[in-house]
């Protein structure tokens, strides 16, 4: 993980941990990759697979060091990024209707970044007076840190577990839930992230992490026009294309890497057999690159990408049948009136 810094109000739980900790605290942050189990971003084996096949590729978790973080938030702000903004109103309208469906529940929060949706969550489950109790999960030490710190002045009788580590991680290591239900969010389309098989996986790994009757709630980004998609994924600022770029001065910092970064430009673009956006690093040189600490040496010709992100666009009709096999049945469905967005609301079944 980018930082490791300890603050104020917190204790550290054991992540071995199953059955839920006692609070001694209001505030308790696990730092998963301080487990004494080696996971494959810590050795960086996940890096050296992307850049030694045809295409190359790089998972997306490496952009979200603390500056990526920070551009990301930016990103949410763009006139051309619809994706949070219209999630958010869907949100603002239908938060109540979410916390009447499935009572007091805690909220786990995969991918939380600055939890600035998921006050809105907390209003509603205040409103019906149900006790508060948020888990968030990110790879970025320094904004959950300060997101959480930031959360209990807002809400006084709110208490936070949260992790440092990755989906597969959190979901693998979270302990027992403090209230009766659990309510696993996954919002901001970040489902898109993720391959076909990926997502499988993923909503395998849901599924045990709920209890028959848990739920699970779910942001995704719908089918519309590339030139929609493009202008959110090519702003005009320049934000996505400094985000994207990013990733590869984390490398450098984590693997002891030379990418010459301004030897690089960031390249989008959407493949509408695959309903995918697709961003790229691009090589506007011939170069060879060295990451030290993984032992590895790539070769780029001129004009060659690394493809950093896919970010796949859903249809309802294909989404809710593929949730329901994995025994996660899709019972509410929100969107706004564009229908840019949908926010589903799954009941786990057993
Ligand atoms: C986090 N994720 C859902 C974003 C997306 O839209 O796929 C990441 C992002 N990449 C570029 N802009 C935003």
């Amino acid at each position: 993980m980018s930082s490791f810094k300890t603050g104020g109000d917190m204790s550290f739980q054991s992540v071995a941990e199953k059955s839920p900790p006692e609070w001694s605290s209001r505030l308790k942050i696990d730092y998963l990759a301080d487990s004494n189990i080696p996971t494959v971003e810590d050795s960086g084996a996940d890096v050296v697979q992307g850049l030694s096949r045809s295409p190359k590729t790089l998972p997306p978790k490496y952009f979200y060091d603390d500056r990526g973080s920070q551009l990301f938030e930016q990103i949410c702000d763009l006139p051309e990024y619809y994706l949070t903004r219209t999630e958010t109103a869907i949100l603002q309208q239908y938060a109540g209707a979410i916390a009447q469906q499935t009572g007091a529940c805690e909220l786990v929060e995969l991918g939380s970044g600055s939890s600035t949706k998921t006050r809105l969550l907390l209003e509603a489950y205040q409103a019906q007076n149900y006790p508060l109790c948020y888990r968030p999960i990110d790879v970025s030490a320094g904004i959950l840190e300060s997101s959480a710190q930031s959360l209990l002045q807002t809400y006084s009788q709110l208490k936070i577990h949260a992790l440092v580590g990755t989906y597969d991680q959190a979901l693998q290591t979270l302990s027992g839930a403090y209230l009766p239900q659990r309510m696993v969010c996954f919002l901001g389309s970040s489902l898109g992230n993720l391959s076909p098989e990926e997502c499988d996986r993923f909503f395998e790994q849901v599924r045990l992490a709920l209890r028959s009757g848990g739920y699970f709630l779910l942001g995704v980004d719908l089918h519309k026009s590339t030139a929609q998609l493009e202008a959110a994924y090519d702003d005009s600022q320049g934000v996505t294309a400094a985000f994207n770029l990013n990733l590869l001065h984390h490398l450098n910092r984590r693997f002891d890497g030379n990418f010459d970064v301004s030897q690089f430009e960031h390249f989008a673009f959407y493949n509408t057999e695959l309903h995918q956006i697709e961003m790229h690093l691009r090589s506007l040189k011939s170069q060879t690159i060295h990451l030290r600490t993984l032992n590895l040496t790539i070769e780029m010709a001129a004009g060659e990408t690394i493809r950093s992100e896919i970010s796949r666009k859903f249809d309802l009709a294909t989404l809710q049948p593929q949730l329901h096999s994995k025994g996660l049945r899709p019972f509410k469905i929100w969107m706004d009136a564009n229908a840019w967005f949908g926010l589903l609301l799954c009941r786990c079944e057993a």
